[in-house]
């Protein structure tokens, strides 16, 4: 086991440390010579593109939270309504999907019951299945109309690290391939997600070189029994799955919200050094995540704000920051997880947790 940690303590972190190489396979194998984008796999023409009036994502967990982000690329790119769900509550709801309903499943292993049982219901109303999968043959790639593989590599660690940001990259690309295919991407949007995708493995790499920076703020926040993560748009996605990570393996209680909702009703939770991560990458939205700041701040909470390098002003604010590489506000997911889960990583560490296989989990749900 120690051989196949590569010189890591634990798993996850060897998988943390693997993400610049599993983004950049799982871009760059989809990159034809032209520029354009060949899903291998999906064999969605225009006419069934065109044909979608909707869009259904379902999964659990950390792909739950990958569909989320997926959600906001899609609608920017394929001007699409899409809706999202978790597989447990879509399976017993009725939800409306018809023959003109695209249902994205995503799942790192492919096996997840519920997932699985979500995406028979919604064959059997007619809709077309996408999945975006890790495992190669298993059942939810098996069972559906088109397969888009996120070529993570295996991921032992029960907490999803690899697994996630590849996620996120499918989803985008199927975002960018509906969107050109429907001729609502111009040239110049294409091109400039195109080359902000290209660019994410490197930046990556950049990022994990302040590792050390994210293990001594690890130690500084260990004995927290209480986080709050907020942020806006796909950084209040981001902020779920930096909450569950930190959950997962530390055992901290964590709490992640959208944080313009703060203000109805969380914020009473909110008192004299309150540990609340905040992040706000998305310059459109980068005012109002100061004052969200601001507000906690003013009932006495300790922030950590994540913010891109050059974008200072939350210093003023915010007690530290984390500086992710500057990018394009809808890629920035890519980016600023990774030092979420460092963090968690760190944190449980220095709890002394089984960080590899936490207590109750498992890593495939195969059951109800
Ligand atoms: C389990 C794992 C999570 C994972 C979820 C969905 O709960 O512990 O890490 O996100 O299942 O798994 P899937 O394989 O469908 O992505």
């Amino acid at each position: 086991e120690a051989a196949e940690k590569d010189g890591y303590d634990h798993f996850m972190l060897k998988e943390i440390h693997e993400q610049p190489k599993g983004l950049d396979e799982t871009f760059n194998r989809r990159i034809q010579e032209d520029g354009s984008i060949k899903l291998d796999g999906i064999h969605l023409t225009k006419e069934d593109i065109e044909g979608f009036n909707k869009v259904f994502i379902v999964a659990c967990g950390t792909a739950y939270h990958a569909g989320l982000v997926g959600k906001c690329a899609i609608e920017n790119l394929a001007k699409i309504p899409v809706e999202i769900d978790v597989a447990s509550e879509f399976r017993y709801r009725d939800p409306f999907v018809d023959d003109k309903t695209l249902f994205i499943a995503i799942s790192q292993s492919g096996e997840t019951l519920d997932t699985l049982a979500a995406l028979r219901e919604a064959k059997r109303k007619g809709a077309r299945i996408l999945s975006v999968v890790n495992v190669v043959g298993s059942s939810v790639a098996r069972e559906s109309d088109d397969v888009f593989y996120t070529w993570a590599g295996p991921e032992i660690a029960v907490a999803s690290t690899k697994a996630y940001t590849t996620q996120l990259m499918c989803m985008y690309l199927i975002g960018l391939y509906m969107g050109r295919a429907k001729g609502v991407v111009p040239d110049e949007k294409y091109n400039q997600y195109m080359s902000e995708l290209q660019d994410i493995p490197e930046k990556l790499t950049k990022l994990l070189k302040s590792e050390s920076t994210i293990h001594d703020l690890a130690k500084e926040l260990y004995k927290r029994e209480q986080v709050f993560f907020i942020g806006r748009g796909p950084d209040a996605g981001v902020s779920y799955e930096g909450s569950l990570k930190l959950k997962e393996i530390s055992y901290i209680n964590s709490f992640a919200i959208a944080a313009g909702e703060l203000k109805h009703g969380t914020i009473a939770l909110i008192e004299k050094d309150t540990l609340v991560i905040a992040l706000a990458t998305q310059d459109k939205l980068y005012e109002k995540m100061l004052s969200n700041i601001q507000e906690v701040k003013a009932r006495g909470a300790y922030v950590i704000g994540v913010a891109k390098e050059g974008n200072r002003e939350i210093e003023k604010q915010a007690d530290r920051v984390i500086y992710i590489p500057n990018c394009m506000d809808e890629v920035s997911p890519l980016l600023s997880v990774v030092p979420l889960q460092v963090l968690a990583y760190y944190i449980a560490k220095e709890r002394g947790c089984d960080i590899d296989k936490p207590k109750n989990l498992a890593k495939s749900v195969t059951v109800e």
